[in-house]
């Protein structure tokens, strides 16, 4: 059983390197960010309520997105395990997965200078309905401004305008970064520590080499 945490600011590259991860140890991707824009998409109850916090980059509260993934992992694609993409993002939220007797073994922080980052996210293309994500110029789509799979048109997040991006920027700061310490200091739990600046090549390579380490020391 993999329970992996990716950890990392915004845009340090999480959901393309999820994508990745995912494919290769064969385990579902639970992105709360995506589940949260669904949501807001079909205008279901949650969605009308997590609107306006997810558009101006604050986090949406606690019980919520703690809900939303105890749910999920119930499901049957998750025997073998689960790659959880950016949850936690508090203390609060990493201690309902001890409460909840959600497993992990392994942390893997990716980090990325912030300037680099408003270039990142500011180029930042994706598609909804998958989560696929692309970059005009570092990751384009083979069709301009269009879904490489299904061809449906790509869209920019209403959260990364400069202004958003910086303010997400501090509550990454001021909320989800005390979890490096948390996590550092948990016993049981391989925590990996990943240059996100180099190519999205070299990023998944350092990536699987070391999952594959952990996967082989849990069989
Ligand atoms: P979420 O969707 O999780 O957003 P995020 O954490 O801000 O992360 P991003 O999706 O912006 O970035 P990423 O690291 O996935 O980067 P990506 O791979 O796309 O959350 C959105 C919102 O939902 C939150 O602000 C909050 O309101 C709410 N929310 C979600 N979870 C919550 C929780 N647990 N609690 C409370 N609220 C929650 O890459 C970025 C760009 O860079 C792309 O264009 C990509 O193509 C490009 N790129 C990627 N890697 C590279 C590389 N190596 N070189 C060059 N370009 C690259």
């Amino acid at each position: 059983m993999m329970g992996i945490i990716l950890l990392g600011a915004p845009g340090v590259g999480k959901g393309t390197q999820a994508k990745y991860i995912s494919e290769a140890f064969n385990i579902p991707q639970i992105s709360t960010g995506d589940m949260l824009r669904a949501a807001i998409k079909s205008g279901t109850h949650l969605g009308v309520a997590a609107k306006d916090i997810v558009e101006h980059g604050q986090l949406v509260p606690d019980d919520i997105v703690i809900e939303l993934v105890r749910e999920r992992v119930k499901q049957d694609d998750c025997k073998n395990g689960y790659l959880l993409d950016g949850f936690p993002r508090t203390i609060n939220q990493a201690h309902s997965l001890k409460e909840y007797g959600i497993k992990v073994n392994c942390v893997i922080e990716i980090n990325v200078p912030h300037r680099e980052i408003i270039t990142r996210l500011s180029g930042r293309r994706i598609h909804v309905s998958s989560g696929r994500t692309y970059h005009i110029k570092y990751n384009p789509p083979k069709n301009d401004n269009l879904d490489d799979i299904t061809r449906e048109p790509l869209i920019q997040r209403p959260d990364d305008t400069e202004d958003t991006i910086i303010k997400r920027l501090n509550v990454y700061k001021q909320q989800t970064m005390p979890l490096i310490e948390y996590y550092n200091n948990h016993h049981g739990i391989k925590y990996i520590k990943i240059d996100g600046a180099q190519d999205v090549e070299m990023v998944k390579q350092q990536i699987i080499n070391h999952l594959t380490t952990v996967s082989r020391s849990l069989q």
